[in-house]
C-alpha cells in the first residue's frame, strides 16, 4: 500500500512539475509539449547566432537573462553547436513565428525573422526565470514550444503629456512590452496640458507649450486645489531617436501621436493666432476637455501642423502616424468667421464635416509621403477615407462600424483596455492610488476582451489588433505606470497573442509563476491579482 501510495505521489508530482515549468510562457504559446529531459543553463552556455544579424536579439537576451541568473551569457556568432542556446533563421516560417525546443543536448530557436526569434528569446527567458535553481543555473525542463501572433497590433500607450518621464523610465516601458511580445508603442506626445517633443522650426512650443505654471491636485471636478509648482519638459530629437531606435532593437514600431484638432492647448497657448478666437490661451493645469481647438478656418493651421508633421515625419520611420481626433467640442468652430467661410466654401453641410476635412486633409498630406493614419473612434462622425485606421475607445462600438465600412481597426476599448481606470471593484478599501475613477478595469475584464465580438468572419478580417491606454492624469511617478501597466499588460499580450487560445484559469496560474520574472527585473506591479483581490 506504501508503494502504491509512494508511486501514486511521484506521479502527482510529476505532473504538477511539468504543467508548472513547462507550460509557463505569457502569452501563451500556440503549441506547448513537454519532451523527455533537461537542460542546464550556467553561466557557461554560449548564445550561438547563426547571422550577425541576430547577435543584437541575442545580446538583449543576454542582458535580460543577468538578473535571473547572475550572470551575462557569452554571445558569438556561429553555427549551432550541442550544449548552447542557438538562434537562426528559417525563412520558410512566418516573420513572427518562431519554434523552441529544450533538451538536454541544448536549446535551439528557429524563427523566420529576427523578430520572430526575439519572441523566441523572450519565451525562453520567461522558463528560464520559472525554473527550479541548481548548482550553477538553473535546469530548463525539456519542452518543444510552436508559436506565432493572432494578431498583427499589439500596442501600448503612454501619455507623457499629463506627465513626462524620464527617456530611461520610456525605454524600460518598452523592456515591459518586449517581455511580452507586445510590438507597437504607441507615444501620445501633444496635449492640453503640455508639447512633449522639440520641433526646431517652432523652438517656442519647448519653451511655452511645453510648460503649464501648476498643476491640480486630486481628482478632476472634485478639487479646486492646485499644487503652484511650474511642471513639464520635453523629449528633444536626439532623445526621441535614441528612444525609436531603442524600440527597433526590441521589435517595436513607435507610433507618434500629434493631437488634432482638440487637445491642442499648449500649442495654441504658444501660438494663439491658431485657435479661432486669437486667445490668449493658458497651458491648461486640470484635465478634461477643452473647447478651444486648432481653427480649421485658417490656412496657417495647415501650415503649422504640416511643418511639425515633416519633422515627426523625419524621426518616426514606422508607417503610421496617430492623428488623434478625439474630444474636439465644436463650440468655437461655430462661432468662427473663418471656419464658417470654410464650411461654406467646401460645401460642408455642419462642423461634424468640417472636422472630416481637417483630418482628410492632413491624411492626404501623409499618404502622399508614404504614409497612413490612425485616428481615434470619432473620426467616423462626419465620414471617414477608405485608408484611415480607427482606434476604438469609446468602446468597441465605433470599432465595429469601422470594421463594417472596411476600415481598419484597433480595439482599444476603455471598457477593457483603460489602465488608467482603477484595477479593483474597491479601489478605496484595496489601497489603490488615486485613479481614473470611471468604473474598473481588472485583469480579468481585460483578458476578457473579445475584439472580434459582434463581427462576422468577413468584418473580422479589418481587425488589426488591440491595445492598451495608459493615461497620465493621475499618474506622476514611473513606479506608478509600472503598478498600472502590470500586470494588465499581460492579459492585453495574451489577447493580442494568443486569441483563440485563451482561457483565464490558465492564464493565472502562469501569472504567478512569470511574477517571480517581474520581481527579479524589480517590475513595479499590482499586487491586487497577485493576493487573490478583483
Ligand atoms: C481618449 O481617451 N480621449 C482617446
Ligand atoms: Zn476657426
Amino acid at each position: 500500500m506504501k508503494r502504491v501510495l509512494l508511486i501514486i505521489a511521484a506521479l502527482f508530482c510529476w505532473t504538477v512539475h511539468a504543467a508548472d515549468y513547462t507550460n509557463v510562457v505569457v502569452p501563451r504559446p500556440l503549441s506547448c509539449t513537454a519532451v523527455e529531459g533537461s537542460f542546464i543553463l550556467t553561466s557557461k552556455v554560449v548564445v550561438r547566432a547563426e547571422s550577425q544579424s541576430l547577435v543584437g536579439a541575442a545580446n538583449i537576451f543576454t542582458q535580460s537573462l543577468e538578473p535571473v541568473l547572475g550572470k551575462m551569457l557569452l554571445v558569438k556568432k556561429s553555427t549551432p553547436r550541442t550544449g548552447a542556446i542557438n538562434l537562426s533563421i528559417d525563412s520558410t516560417l512566418e516573420a513572427e513565428q518562431y519554434m523552441l525546443k529544450i533538451v538536454k543536448a541544448g536549446v535551439w530557436i528557429v524563427g523566420g525573422t529576427e523578430r520572430a526569434v526575439f519572441y523566441g528569446l523572450q519565451s525562453l527567458l520567461q522558463i528560464a526565470a520559472a525554473s527550479d535553481a541548481v548548482k550553477g543555473g538553473v535546469e530548463l525542463n525539456g519542452v518543444e514550444i510552436g508559436d506565432k501572433p493572432h494578431f498583427e497590433y499589439r500596442g501600448a500607450l503612454l501619455d507623457v503629456c499629463r506627465h513626462i518621464f524620464s527617456v530611461e523610465d520610456v525605454k524600460r516601458y518598452i523592456d515591459i512590452l518586449a517581455l511580452h511580445k507586445v510590438n507597437k508603442f504607441h507615444w501620445h506626445l501633444t496635449e492640453d496640458q503640455g508639447w512633449r517633443i522639440e520641433i526646431k522650426r517652432y523652438p517656442e512650443l519647448s519653451e511655452v507649450g511645453a510648460y503649464r505654471n501648476e498643476t491640480l491636485i486630486g481628482r478632476n471636478r472634485h478639487s479646486k486645489v492646485y499644487d503652484g509648482t511650474r511642471y513639464g519638459g520635453v523629449f528633444t530629437q536626439d532623445q526621441v531617436r535614441e528612444i525609436v531606435a531603442y524600440a527597433a532593437a526590441r521589435y517595436i514600431d513607435v507610433i507618434p501621436e500629434i493631437e488634432m484638432p482638440g487637445h491642442a492647448v499648449a500649442a495654441l497657448t504658444t501660438y494663439p493666432e491658431l485657435g479661432c478666437t486669437g486667445g490668449p490661451y493658458e497651458v491648461w493645469t486640470r484635465w478634461g476637455i477643452s473647447k478651444n481647438i486648432f481653427c480649421a478656418g485658417k490656412e496657417s493651421t495647415f501650415e503649422f501642423i504640416e511643418n511639425v508633421l515633416s519633422e515627426i515625419l523625419e524621426l518616426f520611420p514606422y508607417k503610421y502616424i496617430h492623428i488623434g481626433g478625439d474630444e474636439a467640442p465644436r463650440d468655437a468652430w461655430k462661432k468662427c468667421p473663418h471656419c464658417q467661410k470654410r464650411i461654406k466654401d467646401e460645401g460642408l453641410e455642419n462642423e461634424h464635416q468640417l472636422q472630416s476635412y481637417f483630418m482628410e486633409r492632413i491624411e492626404r498630406w501623409l499618404n502622399e509621403r508614404g504614409r497612413s493614419i490612425i485616428g481615434w473612434d470619432e473620426i467616423l462622425k462626419g465620414g471617414i477615407s477608405k485608408s484611415a485606421t480607427v482606434m476604438s475607445w469609446r468602446g468597441t462600438k465605433g470599432g465595429i462600424a469601422a470594421a463594417k465600412l472596411g476600415n481598419q481597426v484597433i480595439m482599444a476599448p476603455n471598457t477593457h483596455c483603460y489602465i488608467d481606470y482603477y484595477q479593483t471593484s474597491d479601489p478605496k478599501a484595496n489601497g489603490e492610488p488615486l485613479g481614473n475613477g470611471r468604473f474598473p478595469v481588472t485583469l480579468r475584464k481585460t483578458y476578457e476582451l473579445d475584439p472580434y465580438l459582434g463581427l462576422n468572419e468577413e468584418q473580422q478580417k479589418y481587425i488589426k489588433g488591440v491595445q492598451v491606454n495608459l493615461w497620465a492624469e493621475y499618474i506622476a511617478t514611473f513606479d506608478h505606470i509600472q503598478h498600472m501597466l502590470l500586470p494588465r499588460l499581460a492579459a492585453l499580450a495574451e489577447t493580442g497573442w494568443s486569441y483563440g487560445n485563451k482561457d483565464y484559469d490558465d492564464f493565472a496560474r502562469r501569472m504567478h509563476i512569470l511574477r517571480k520574472l517581474y520581481d527579479k527585473q524589480g517590475f513595479n506591479y499590482a499586487p491586487y491579482f497577485f493576493n487573490g483581490i478583483e
